[in-house]
């Protein structure tokens, strides 16, 4: 008998025990399901909270995200990060209603084929929602699965993925799929810490795991380094008119695609405006996939209202209400805000 042959029934137990209680477990609709699972791609549980809390607010149903306007999508995902993956929920959001008449689809194919749904996702949904016994194979669950079972494959090689999948398909409870799914994340989230620090006494699996046995923990899972990212310094202009402050829309492609933004430059950069004061701003810094900005800021008092073509003045209230501006440059918040004054409501 294998290691992953023993899990079901002590997981399922430390389970019941010890699931985190999370608004998409209490009424795991389809949409609830894939729309949380997206939004905890790449992002914590305690971050995803709020936003999933006001995104069923403002849109309870897949017909009222097909519908939504973009601008407004990106409103509800502001300080998320990975845009496109709001893009892609409205991408498939209109699958449903073209492809599947406004009705979530029901079969691991058919989910897999929606926009921005990959193996992971397809896998969760099935098995959450509809209880098909699919394995839904994360970052979290390679570690769990690398440590159980004692594989040294390297977990970014997509063979070694689907080897580990195919292994739980083999062990997944065909009467608690979604449970058995979850309790795993759990696992990996709460007991079985990355970086070595694995707190094994607490461990439903502790009696028969492969890397605890041989002492292996800290050096499982196997992970190949990941490339190193380009670094850019850039020159943010903070740029203010009475009580406004300059923003433009980014390129409808590539990074942060159509969001809006302090106008930034590679430095050095020629301040775009005719200034009549002009100092030092503060300095932040943003790492994305495969950038890595490092920004420097001159906070600018423009000498006239007028703008390149595209940009728009911001007040405190538009600027909170209307535009997204990513996290990206959250380090300017503070100054700007300063500067503005406080919102018409006080805020
Ligand atoms: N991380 C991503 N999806 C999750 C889920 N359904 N439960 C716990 N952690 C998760």
């Amino acid at each position: 008998m294998n290691e992953l042959d023993q899990l079901p029934i002590p997981l399922l137990q430390w389970y019941h025990e010890n699931a985190r209680v999370l608004p998409w477990r209490s009424d795991p609709t389809p949409y609830h399901v894939w729309v949380s699972e997206i939004m905890l791609q790449q992002t914590r549980v305690a971050a995803v909270l709020g936003y999933y809390a006001r995104f069923m607010e403002a849109l309870p149903a897949v017909a009222d995200l097909a519908a939504v306007e973009e601008d407004r999508l990106m409103k509800l995902w502001q300080g998320l990060g990975y845009y496109n993956r709001a893009r892609n929920l409205q991408k498939a959001a209109r699958q449903i209603v073209e492809e599947h008449g406004g009705v979530f689809p029901d079969t691991y194919e058919a989910i897999r084929a929606l926009a921005g749904v990959g193996d992971y996702t397809a896998g969760a949904v099935a098995s959450i929602a509809f209880g098909l016994p699919e394995p839904a194979v994360d970052g979290n669950v390679l570690r769990v699965v690398s440590r159980l079972t004692g594989d040294g494959g390297d977990i970014t090689r997509p063979d070694v993925k689907k080897r580990m999948g195919a292994a739980l398909r083999e062990v997944i409870p065909l009467d608690s799929p979604g449970d058995f799914n979850q309790a795993l994340m759990d696992l990996g989230a709460m007991v079985c810490l990355p970086n070595g620090e694995p707190l094994c006494p607490q461990c439903p699996a502790r009696g028969f795991c492969s890397a605890l046995r041989e002492g292996r923990t800290a050096e499982l899972p196997v992970k190949a380094a990941k490339k190193a990212r380009r670094v850019e310094e850039r020159t943010v202009f903070l740029i203010f008119y009475q009580k406004k402050v300059a923003l433009r829309r980014r390129p409808a492609k590539g990074l942060l695609a159509g969001l809006w933004e302090y106008p930034n430059e590679l430095s050095p950069a020629p301040c775009p405006v005719e200034a009549a004061g002009l100092a030092d701003g503060p300095s932040g810094k943003h790492i994305f996939t495969h950038i890595e900005w490092r920004m420097a800021s001159r906070m600018v008092e423009a000498a006239s209202d007028r703008l390149p073509g595209g940009w728009v003045w911001a007040d405190r209230d538009a600027l909170e209400r209307e535009y997204a501006v990513p996290n990206a440059f959250q380090a300017f918040q503070a100054a700007v805000e300063a500067r503005l004054g406080p919102t018409e409501t006080g805020g």
